[in-house]
């Protein structure tokens, strides 16, 4: 499997994972927006197609994941933890922290943070709809006195 940044003509397969994962998925136009915008970046691991992709968001010194999506087929072979890593290895140096929101049933998805060292820092009172639910805040901290 390799990593590397998604290309333009790779946004409609980006598209299709959206729909494919989440309930409000992403529409093709935003993210084209935001994969024009100078402070995110996006990332796709391939077989030989995608098979899944991490966004960030980044301001200043704090980098904000978008989403990360993995296809059903492809899920539980260690795709979304590399996704993850990947954006721990190449912001350690540069962020102070990576932090996400997530629904708290999203078992897979927590845990995956969890195991990577991202921590409970806040809860979103009914902050996902379609359906209603709290968002927990989740935060990996790089600088040294913080750090898990
Ligand atoms: C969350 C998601 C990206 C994980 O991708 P994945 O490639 O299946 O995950 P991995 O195989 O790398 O698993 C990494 C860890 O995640 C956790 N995990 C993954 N699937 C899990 C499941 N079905 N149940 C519980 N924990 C799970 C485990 O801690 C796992 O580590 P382990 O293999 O040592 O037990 C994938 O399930 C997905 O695309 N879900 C839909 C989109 C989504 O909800 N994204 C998160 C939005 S914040």
């Amino acid at each position: 499997m390799i990593i590397e940044s998604l290309k333009e003509n790779e946004i409609p397969v980006i598209a299709e994972l959206e729909k494919t994962c989440f309930s409000k998925p992403w529409s093709e136009e935003s993210i084209r927006s935001s994969f024009n915008s100078p402070s995110c970046g996006f990332y796709t691991a391939k077989l030989e197609n995608i098979v899944g992709y991490i966004g960030i968001s980044i301001a200043a010194d704090e980098g904000y994941i978008l989403n990360v999506a993995v296809f059903p087929e492809h899920r539980g072979n260690g795709i979304g933890r590399a996704l993850v890593n990947f954006l721990i290895d190449k912001y350690k140096e540069s962020l102070s922290f990576l932090t996400l929101e997530v629904r708290p049933s999203n078992t897979a998805a927590v845990n995956l943070y969890s195991s990577l060292g991202f921590e409970k820092v806040g809860e979103r009172p009914s902050y996902y709809s379609n359906p209603t639910e709290n968002a927990l805040l989740l935060t990996k901290y790089f600088n040294s006195d913080k750090e898990i």
